[in-house]
Protein backbone atom coordinates (compact mmCIF):
# COMPACT_ATOMS: atom_id res chain seq x y z
CA UNK A 1 0.00 0.00 0.00
CA UNK A 2 2.12 3.01 -1.27
CA UNK A 3 0.89 6.23 -0.70
CA UNK A 4 2.24 9.39 -2.52
CA UNK A 5 1.45 12.97 -0.56
CA UNK A 6 1.85 16.35 -1.59
CA UNK A 7 1.30 19.43 0.33
CA UNK A 8 0.38 22.46 -1.58
CA UNK A 9 0.30 25.52 0.76
CA UNK A 10 -1.61 27.56 -2.01
CA UNK A 11 -4.01 29.98 -2.03
CA UNK A 12 -3.23 31.81 -5.06
CA UNK A 13 -6.99 30.83 -6.44
CA UNK A 14 -8.85 33.10 -4.90
CA UNK A 15 -8.85 36.01 -2.30
CA UNK A 16 -8.45 34.79 1.32
CA UNK A 17 -5.81 34.44 3.52
CA UNK A 18 -4.92 31.40 5.71
CA UNK A 19 -6.04 28.18 2.73
CA UNK A 20 -2.26 27.82 2.38
CA UNK A 21 -2.35 26.78 5.89
CA UNK A 22 -4.85 23.73 5.19
CA UNK A 23 -1.67 21.06 5.05
CA UNK A 24 -0.12 21.73 7.85
CA UNK A 25 -3.29 21.46 10.32
CA UNK A 26 -4.36 18.37 8.67
CA UNK A 27 -0.65 17.07 9.06
CA UNK A 28 -0.63 18.79 12.72
CA UNK A 29 -3.85 17.16 13.52
CA UNK A 30 -2.28 13.59 12.30
CA UNK A 31 -3.42 12.91 9.05
CA UNK A 32 -0.32 11.03 7.80
CA UNK A 33 0.21 9.13 10.93
CA UNK A 34 -3.44 7.42 11.09
CA UNK A 35 -2.87 6.68 7.58
CA UNK A 36 0.69 5.40 8.56
CA UNK A 37 -0.35 3.40 11.84
CA UNK A 38 -4.17 2.52 11.36
CA UNK A 39 -4.16 2.44 8.18
CA UNK A 40 -0.84 0.56 7.39
CA UNK A 41 -0.12 3.06 3.85
CA UNK A 42 3.56 3.31 3.01
CA UNK A 43 3.94 7.17 2.96
CA UNK A 44 6.22 8.49 0.51
CA UNK A 45 6.22 12.76 1.56
CA UNK A 46 8.81 14.62 0.96
CA UNK A 47 8.35 16.30 4.51
CA UNK A 48 7.51 19.31 2.75
CA UNK A 49 4.79 21.97 3.03
CA UNK A 50 5.27 23.16 -0.60
CA UNK A 51 4.63 26.66 -1.00
CA UNK A 52 6.61 27.36 -3.99
CA UNK A 53 7.58 30.89 -3.28
CA UNK A 54 10.42 30.38 -5.78
CA UNK A 55 8.27 29.96 -8.64
CA UNK A 56 5.96 33.28 -7.66
CA UNK A 57 6.46 36.21 -10.00
CA UNK A 58 7.07 39.25 -8.48
CA UNK A 59 3.79 40.69 -9.89
CA UNK A 60 1.01 39.09 -11.59
CA UNK A 61 -1.17 41.00 -12.77
CA UNK A 62 -4.64 40.62 -14.08
CA UNK A 63 -4.82 38.64 -17.33
CA UNK A 64 -8.20 38.36 -19.45
CA UNK A 65 -9.73 38.35 -15.97
CA UNK A 66 -7.95 35.78 -14.38
CA UNK A 67 -6.39 36.82 -10.87
CA UNK A 68 -2.92 35.95 -10.28
CA UNK A 69 -2.53 33.78 -13.43
CA UNK A 70 0.73 33.14 -13.67
CA UNK A 71 1.85 32.06 -9.90
CA UNK A 72 -1.67 29.83 -10.64
CA UNK A 73 -0.23 28.33 -13.44
CA UNK A 74 3.12 27.97 -12.85
CA UNK A 75 2.42 26.23 -9.20
CA UNK A 76 0.14 23.67 -10.80
CA UNK A 77 2.37 22.99 -13.42
CA UNK A 78 5.14 22.02 -10.91
CA UNK A 79 2.66 19.91 -8.70
CA UNK A 80 1.42 18.21 -11.82
CA UNK A 81 5.36 16.74 -12.15
CA UNK A 82 4.99 15.81 -8.44
CA UNK A 83 1.95 13.85 -8.83
CA UNK A 84 2.92 12.41 -11.87
CA UNK A 85 5.95 11.17 -10.37
CA UNK A 86 4.34 9.31 -8.12
CA UNK A 87 1.76 8.07 -10.15
CA UNK A 88 3.71 7.23 -12.90
CA UNK A 89 4.77 3.93 -10.70
CA UNK A 90 1.49 2.94 -9.23
CA UNK A 91 1.26 4.95 -6.14
CA UNK A 92 -2.14 6.69 -4.81
CA UNK A 93 -1.55 10.05 -5.04
CA UNK A 94 -2.94 12.06 -1.72
CA UNK A 95 -2.69 15.96 -2.51
CA UNK A 96 -3.51 18.46 0.34
CA UNK A 97 -4.49 22.24 -0.17
CA UNK A 98 -4.38 24.69 -0.47
CA UNK A 99 -7.43 25.93 -2.36
CA UNK A 100 -9.16 24.29 -5.54
CA UNK A 101 -7.11 25.82 -8.37
CA UNK A 102 -4.46 22.99 -7.35
CA UNK A 103 -6.49 20.50 -8.97
CA UNK A 104 -5.31 21.65 -12.16
CA UNK A 105 -2.05 20.27 -11.34
CA UNK A 106 -2.60 17.11 -9.17
CA UNK A 107 -5.63 15.96 -11.23
CA UNK A 108 -3.80 16.09 -15.37
CA UNK A 109 -0.60 14.70 -13.44
CA UNK A 110 -2.60 11.49 -12.26
CA UNK A 111 -4.29 11.77 -15.75
CA UNK A 112 -0.96 11.75 -17.76
CA UNK A 113 0.51 8.57 -15.40
CA UNK A 114 -2.90 7.02 -16.01
CA UNK A 115 -2.77 7.48 -19.74
CA UNK A 116 1.02 6.24 -20.18
CA UNK A 117 0.44 3.30 -17.52
CA UNK A 118 -2.86 1.73 -18.76
CA UNK A 119 -3.91 3.52 -22.17
CA UNK A 120 -7.01 4.61 -20.45
CA UNK A 121 -8.51 8.39 -19.30
CA UNK A 122 -9.24 9.04 -15.79
CA UNK A 123 -12.56 9.65 -14.44
CA UNK A 124 -12.71 12.55 -12.16
CA UNK A 125 -15.57 12.99 -8.91
CA UNK A 126 -15.39 16.49 -8.19
CA UNK A 127 -17.56 16.62 -4.38
CA UNK A 128 -18.02 20.22 -4.17
CA UNK A 129 -20.36 22.79 -4.01
CA UNK A 130 -19.49 25.02 -6.62
CA UNK A 131 -18.64 23.38 -10.30
CA UNK A 132 -15.50 25.18 -10.79
CA UNK A 133 -16.45 25.06 -14.30
CA UNK A 134 -16.25 28.78 -15.33
CA UNK A 135 -14.02 29.53 -17.78
CA UNK A 136 -11.60 33.18 -17.68
CA UNK A 137 -14.75 34.28 -19.80
CA UNK A 138 -17.75 33.45 -17.72
CA UNK A 139 -16.08 33.89 -14.10
CA UNK A 140 -17.46 36.69 -12.19
CA UNK A 141 -14.92 37.08 -9.33
CA UNK A 142 -11.54 36.22 -11.85
CA UNK A 143 -10.57 33.71 -9.06
CA UNK A 144 -9.08 30.38 -11.17
CA UNK A 145 -10.27 28.33 -7.61
CA UNK A 146 -13.58 28.79 -9.81
CA UNK A 147 -12.17 28.02 -12.83
CA UNK A 148 -10.09 23.96 -12.78
CA UNK A 149 -12.39 21.84 -14.10
CA UNK A 150 -13.00 24.28 -17.46
CA UNK A 151 -9.06 23.93 -17.93
CA UNK A 152 -8.94 19.83 -16.79
CA UNK A 153 -11.56 19.45 -19.50
CA UNK A 154 -10.61 21.40 -22.18
CA UNK A 155 -13.19 23.56 -22.07
CA UNK A 156 -11.22 26.52 -21.57
CA UNK A 157 -7.36 27.06 -22.79
CA UNK A 158 -5.36 30.06 -22.30
CA UNK A 159 -1.47 30.66 -23.57
CA UNK A 160 -0.32 31.09 -19.47
CA UNK A 161 -1.33 27.52 -19.19
CA UNK A 162 -0.35 26.33 -22.15
CA UNK A 163 2.06 23.10 -20.31
CA UNK A 164 -1.35 21.56 -19.77
CA UNK A 165 -1.93 19.24 -22.94
CA UNK A 166 -4.20 17.24 -24.20
CA UNK A 167 -3.11 14.28 -23.13
CA UNK A 168 -3.36 15.25 -19.24
CA UNK A 169 -6.88 16.27 -19.78
CA UNK A 170 -10.11 14.24 -18.49
CA UNK A 171 -12.99 13.60 -20.92
CA UNK A 172 -15.97 15.49 -19.90
CA UNK A 173 -18.03 12.00 -20.25
CA UNK A 174 -15.57 10.74 -16.98
CA UNK A 175 -16.68 13.79 -14.80
CA UNK A 176 -18.89 13.53 -12.73
CA UNK A 177 -20.37 15.89 -9.62
CA UNK A 178 -21.74 15.59 -6.43
CA UNK A 179 -23.37 18.02 -3.62
CA UNK A 180 -23.52 20.97 -6.21
CA UNK A 181 -26.13 24.17 -4.80
CA UNK A 182 -24.20 26.97 -5.69
CA UNK A 183 -23.40 27.25 -9.58
CA UNK A 184 -22.98 30.31 -11.28
CA UNK A 185 -25.47 31.07 -14.29
CA UNK A 186 -22.58 30.49 -16.89
CA UNK A 187 -21.43 27.73 -15.49
CA UNK A 188 -24.95 26.25 -15.70
CA UNK A 189 -25.52 26.90 -19.13
CA UNK A 190 -21.73 25.03 -19.40
CA UNK A 191 -23.12 22.08 -17.39
CA UNK A 192 -25.90 21.84 -19.83
CA UNK A 193 -24.54 22.21 -23.02
CA UNK A 194 -21.66 19.79 -22.62
CA UNK A 195 -24.88 17.27 -20.99
CA UNK A 196 -22.47 16.72 -18.12
CA UNK A 197 -23.50 14.42 -14.85
CA UNK A 198 -24.14 16.14 -12.35
CA UNK A 199 -25.94 15.55 -8.78
CA UNK A 200 -27.02 18.49 -6.88
CA UNK A 201 -28.31 18.68 -3.52
CA UNK A 202 -31.40 17.96 -4.36
CA UNK A 203 -30.80 14.56 -6.09
CA UNK A 204 -29.11 13.36 -3.25
CA UNK A 205 -32.53 14.56 -1.16
CA UNK A 206 -34.38 12.65 -3.75
CA UNK A 207 -32.42 9.36 -4.32
CA UNK A 208 -30.18 9.24 -0.96
CA UNK A 209 -26.37 9.21 -1.22
CA UNK A 210 -26.15 5.31 -1.62
CA UNK A 211 -28.17 5.55 -4.78
CA UNK A 212 -26.24 8.62 -5.99
CA UNK A 213 -22.94 7.07 -5.99
CA UNK A 214 -24.33 3.75 -7.76
CA UNK A 215 -25.52 6.09 -10.25
CA UNK A 216 -22.61 7.66 -10.62
CA UNK A 217 -20.20 4.78 -10.45
CA UNK A 218 -22.74 3.41 -13.14
CA UNK A 219 -22.30 6.29 -15.58
CA UNK A 220 -18.09 6.03 -15.14
CA UNK A 221 -18.09 2.54 -16.23
CA UNK A 222 -16.38 -0.68 -14.64
CA UNK A 223 -12.74 -0.81 -15.96
CA UNK A 224 -11.74 3.11 -15.41
CA UNK A 225 -9.50 4.61 -12.53
CA UNK A 226 -11.04 7.21 -10.27
CA UNK A 227 -9.82 10.33 -9.09
CA UNK A 228 -11.69 12.43 -6.33
CA UNK A 229 -11.54 15.79 -5.67
CA UNK A 230 -13.47 17.17 -2.55
CA UNK A 231 -13.99 20.38 -1.10
CA UNK A 232 -14.66 20.72 1.82
CA UNK A 233 -16.99 23.55 1.02
CA UNK A 234 -19.11 20.14 -0.10
CA UNK A 235 -19.76 19.38 3.82
CA UNK A 236 -22.49 21.73 5.35
CA UNK A 237 -21.04 24.46 7.31
CA UNK A 238 -22.05 23.35 9.83
CA UNK A 239 -19.42 20.59 9.96
CA UNK A 240 -16.89 23.14 8.26
CA UNK A 241 -17.23 26.03 8.50
CA UNK A 242 -13.99 26.98 8.37
CA UNK A 243 -13.28 27.29 4.32
CA UNK A 244 -13.39 30.50 2.19
CA UNK A 245 -16.99 30.10 0.31
CA UNK A 246 -19.38 28.65 2.56
CA UNK A 247 -22.70 27.38 1.51
CA UNK A 248 -25.15 26.01 3.32
CA UNK A 249 -27.43 23.07 2.72
CA UNK A 250 -24.94 20.55 2.12
CA UNK A 251 -23.76 17.46 3.06
CA UNK A 252 -23.73 15.75 6.20
CA UNK A 253 -20.21 14.50 7.60
CA UNK A 254 -21.48 11.14 6.95
CA UNK A 255 -22.79 11.92 3.33
CA UNK A 256 -19.12 12.61 2.98
CA UNK A 257 -17.32 9.90 4.39
CA UNK A 258 -19.71 7.03 2.67
CA UNK A 259 -19.33 8.81 -0.40
CA UNK A 260 -15.01 8.65 0.14
CA UNK A 261 -15.67 4.69 1.58
CA UNK A 262 -17.76 3.97 -1.79
CA UNK A 263 -14.62 5.20 -3.45
CA UNK A 264 -12.23 3.30 -1.81
CA UNK A 265 -14.73 0.50 -2.07
CA UNK A 266 -14.37 -0.31 -5.92
CA UNK A 267 -10.58 -0.51 -5.74
CA UNK A 268 -10.05 2.03 -8.46
CA UNK A 269 -9.38 5.21 -6.68
CA UNK A 270 -5.87 6.51 -7.80
CA UNK A 271 -5.76 10.04 -6.78
CA UNK A 272 -7.46 12.35 -4.00
CA UNK A 273 -7.31 16.11 -3.31
CA UNK A 274 -8.82 17.39 -0.07
CA UNK A 275 -8.68 21.27 -0.87
CA UNK A 276 -10.20 24.37 0.66
CA UNK A 277 -9.71 24.22 4.33
CA UNK A 278 -8.99 27.35 5.96
CA UNK A 279 -7.58 27.23 9.49
CA UNK A 280 -7.41 31.34 9.40
CA UNK A 281 -10.76 32.44 8.18
CA UNK A 282 -12.62 32.57 10.89
CA UNK A 283 -10.02 33.84 13.20
CA UNK A 284 -9.92 36.48 10.38
CA UNK A 285 -13.53 37.58 10.36
CA UNK A 286 -13.66 38.56 13.88
CA UNK A 287 -14.71 35.92 15.12
CA UNK A 288 -12.24 33.06 16.46
CA UNK A 289 -13.66 29.81 17.40
CA UNK A 290 -11.06 27.49 17.93
CA UNK A 291 -14.00 24.26 17.76
CA UNK A 292 -14.85 25.38 14.22
CA UNK A 293 -11.62 25.26 12.70
CA UNK A 294 -10.22 21.78 14.65
CA UNK A 295 -14.21 20.49 13.35
CA UNK A 296 -13.67 21.46 10.14
CA UNK A 297 -9.92 19.83 9.90
CA UNK A 298 -11.32 16.76 11.93
CA UNK A 299 -14.08 16.63 9.16
CA UNK A 300 -11.19 16.57 6.30
CA UNK A 301 -9.01 14.11 8.27
CA UNK A 302 -12.16 12.03 8.44
CA UNK A 303 -12.80 11.87 4.52
CA UNK A 304 -9.19 11.22 3.81
CA UNK A 305 -9.41 8.17 6.06
CA UNK A 306 -12.53 6.82 4.36
CA UNK A 307 -11.27 6.89 0.96
CA UNK A 308 -8.51 4.79 1.95
CA UNK A 309 -10.06 2.40 3.78
CA UNK A 310 -10.78 3.44 7.76
CA UNK A 311 -13.96 1.73 7.48
CA UNK A 312 -13.20 -1.51 6.32
CA UNK A 313 -14.28 -4.53 8.65
N1 LIG B 1 -18.36 30.09 -8.67
C1 LIG B 1 -17.62 31.00 -7.85
C2 LIG B 1 -16.44 31.56 -8.63
O1 LIG B 1 -16.20 31.13 -9.73
C3 LIG B 1 -17.16 30.36 -6.56
C4 LIG B 1 -16.14 29.28 -6.74
C5 LIG B 1 -15.78 28.62 -5.44
N2 LIG B 1 -14.77 27.63 -5.65
C6 LIG B 1 -14.17 26.93 -4.70
N3 LIG B 1 -13.22 26.10 -5.09
N4 LIG B 1 -14.48 27.05 -3.42
O2 LIG B 1 -15.74 32.42 -8.15
MN1 LIG C 1 -16.47 24.76 -3.34
MN1 LIG D 1 -22.45 31.90 -6.00
MN1 LIG E 1 -14.15 23.69 -5.28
Amino acid sequence: NDLGVVAVAFSGGQGKAGVDAGPDALIKAGLLLQLQDDLSYKIHHDGQIHNYRDLMPETDPTVDNMKRPRGCSAVNQRLHEQTYEHAKDGKLVLTLGGDHSIAIGSISGVARAVRERLDKPLAVIWVDAHADINTYETSGSGNVHGMPVAFLTGLCKHEIFSWLKDEHQIPLTKLVYIGLRDVDSGEKKILRENKIKAFSMHDIDRHGIGKVIDMALEYIGDDIPIHLSFDVDALDPVHAPSTGTPVRGGLTLREGDFICESLHETGRLVGMDLVEVNPMILAKEGGADTWQVTETVRAGCSLVRCALGESLL
